[in-house]
């Protein structure tokens, strides 16, 4: 842990952000609280994704259960594939992850993707030791173990469930009925936010590895015959590009360029994940991801997941500036293809396809059989029915195979013989209106709680007043006069701010207290979250404020009861304005959608 990540995590207990739960109970590891502030910079996350997600792009929300039953997860290949490797320590008996291990300790980077055999070599040729208790691990066996929480569903053990490991798969299963509400028309997205669980076999540095996190997920069923994003919309848009051939190269490093370049140059090969990198870069600057500490990076071959076709993480370097950087995953964008609605489609009842219409019908002819079983039956015995099927099959598969007077298929090995006339083979003219097609699925899926830790860690700054004083008005020397001389912030937009204004009476005393109260009331009528405090220096109330990343305070002051008007100060800048009463309202929310600034009041 880096000082700053140490102080960051210091200050998100100490004023309510997030905190390890259960600590009464000695704490859970994986397991934290978000408290008032982390609650509200959540919910608010959450929201400006719905904004840009859902309702920009059009897509509809839904919310399924957490549980769901195990041929779920058989189906969509969790239950064999969704695995870690775990090495024990035969000493001490802790469970370690063991591409962890080898990452934090040669420079073996995305140790996930070597098989088991490799990284168990790798382990003892590099003479690695338990980080516990400092036992060798040479010789240790690594096995893969799944991450899925297992349940019962009901009394006994006859319905096994599981907590679900991403909220998609909520998406996938509901898909028929999904469809009708979307017309049976492609392109339509479907977007969940909710918890996901995984049983982490070590979960590590607080929001960043969590066993219960939220997930933001959008599931955009597509025909991929068809369908293109509207790719000029983001063509422009820089991003920040390290593809699997740079990570391979000698001296490979992330390129800079826009959308539609990395579209052309086939940097990005797929349109559809293109246009969700590029409307999320912009999505992340919107929230306080600094964009100097962000890139995409695209998984190598043996990194895909069960599932993806092509996928690129949005990295964010969550260290202080100037740090050796830690680049952690904060969402994915996979091209799933039709991986998960074929799955389902075999392993379900329903039909997990769309019924595709022409734009005029077509005339087709169809190669079909009609065998006379009269004569299979006697010929073939139980086998009659298997070789009915081949028939049909072999008819629609190549109809010349009929063309003599016997055909031969192949049943369980052994090939048998049919006089043609006996198949009632025959082609025939039918007219079709269109056609059955499973759709393919783009995945961007955002992980809120690393998004949410990414934009503290990417606001939070130390600064000296006396230096924010240079480049503010007076009123910011006489913030430091007040009392220390340093502050610690949290530049948070005031978008995702958990309070967007604090009201002060100057001091609670002569009717301001009162007034100020009446102001933050009539603040909060108007929508704002508002904070009230009314004590200690006013310089005090500033930094608790600042620390918390409030944009704006409000002061009310014996000028207030004469003429109606109190002091706007800018959590940024510290630049202070006077603002009438009967404005202030309407002067904060073009403030907080950054159409204006204090200075210019
Ligand atoms: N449906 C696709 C999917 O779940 P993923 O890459 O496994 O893909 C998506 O997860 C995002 O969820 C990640 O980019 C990450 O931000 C977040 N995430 C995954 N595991 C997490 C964990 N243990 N703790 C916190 N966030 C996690």
């Amino acid at each position: 842990m880096t000082d700053n990540t140490a102080r960051l995590t210091e200050l998100a207990k100490r004023r309510g952000f997030f905190f390890q739960s259960s600590e009464a109970y000695g704490g859970v590891a994986g397991f934290y609280v978000y408290g008032p502030e982390g609650a509200t910079l959540k919910e608010n996350v959450q929201d400006a994704w719905r904004d840009r997600f859902v309702r920009r792009e059009g897509h509809m929300e839904i919310e399924s259960p957490t549980v769901m039953p195990e041929p779920v997860f058989e189906a969509s290949g969790h239950l064999d594939g969704f695995d870690d490797m775990i090495l024990e320590c035969p000493e001490c008996g802790t469970s370690h992850r063991a591409d962890h291990l080898v990452e934090d300790n040669t420079d073996i980077e995305e140790a996930e993707s070597i098989p088991i055999p490799e990284v168990e070599e790798i382990i003892a040729e590099a003479e690695l030791v338990c980080p516990t208790c400092g036992t060798d691990l040479a010789g240790e066996p690594v096995d893969d173990f799944n991450l899925m929480f297992g349940t019962n569903i009901g009394p006994g053990s006859s319905s096994p469930g599981y907590l679900r490991p991403e909220t998609a798969q909520g998406i996938f299963v509901e898909f028929p009925r999904l469809k009708e509400y979307a017309r049976g028309q492609l392109p339509f997205g479907v977007a969940q936010v909710g918890p996901a669980y995984r049983n982490e076999i070590s979960p590590r540095k607080g929001l960043i590895r969590l066993r219960e996190f939220a997930q933001a997920e959008l599931e955009h069923f597509i025909d991929p015959e068809t369908d293109e994003p509207p790719l000029a919309e983001v063509e422009d848009v820089e991003v920040t590009l390290y593809s699997a051939a740079e990570q391979d190269a000698d001296g490979g490093a992330p390129q800079t360029m826009t959308v539609g370049e990395a579209v052309a140059e086939d940097v990005i090969t797929s349109d559809w994940v293109a246009y969700y990198l590029g409307v999320a870069k912009d999505w992340y600057a919107r929230i306080g991801v600094d964009m100097d500490r962000f890139r995409y990076r695209q998984h190598n071959e043996g990194e895909l997941a069960h599932y993806a076709a092509d996928c690129w993480d949005a990295e964010a370097d969550v260290t202080a500036p100037g740090a050796e950087p830690d680049w952690v995953e904060i969402t994915g964008f996979a091209y799933r293809g039709d991986y998960d609605l074929s799955k389902h489609g075999e392993y379900a009842d329903e039909d997990f396809t769309i019924f595709k219409q022409y734009d005029d019908p077509i005339t087709v002819e169809r190669a079909t059989v009609d065998p006379d079983m009269s004569y299979l039956g006697p010929e073939f015995g139980g086998d009659a029915a298997a070789v009915a099927d081949a028939l049909e099959a072999l008819a629609e598969r190549d109809r010349s195979a009929f063309e003599g007077d016997e055909v031969s298929v192949d049943v369980d090995g052994e090939e048998l013989t049919v006089p043609v006339e006996k198949t009632g083979f025959a082609v025939e003219e039918t007219t079709e209106s269109g056609e059955h097609i499973t759709p393919h699925v783009v995945e961007p899926s955002f992980g809120v709680d690393r998004i949410v830790y990414t934009v503290l860690a990417h606001s939070y700054r130390e600064e000296d007043l006396g230096e924010a004083s240079e480049d503010a008005s007076g009123e910011a020397a006489s913030e430091a006069d007040d009392e220390d001389e340093e502050r610690t912030v949290l530049s948070l937009p005031p978008e995702v701010a958990p309070k967007t204004v604090a009201v002060f009476p100057l001091m609670d005393k002569d009717g301001l207290g009162e007034r100020a109260r009446e102001v933050a009331d009539e603040l909060r009528a108007a929508g704002f979250e508002v904070a009230y405090d009314a004590s200690g220096s006013i310089g005090r109330r500033y930094r608790r404020q600042d620390e918390v990343g409030t944009p704006f305070c409000v002061t009310v002051d014996y000028d207030t009861l004469e003429d109606d008007s109190v002091t706007v100060r800018d959590r940024d800048s510290t630049a202070q304005a006077r603002v009438g009463l009967d404005e202030l309202a309407t002067r904060l929310r073009t403030l907080r959608a950054g159409e204006t600034s204090v200075s210019d009041l």
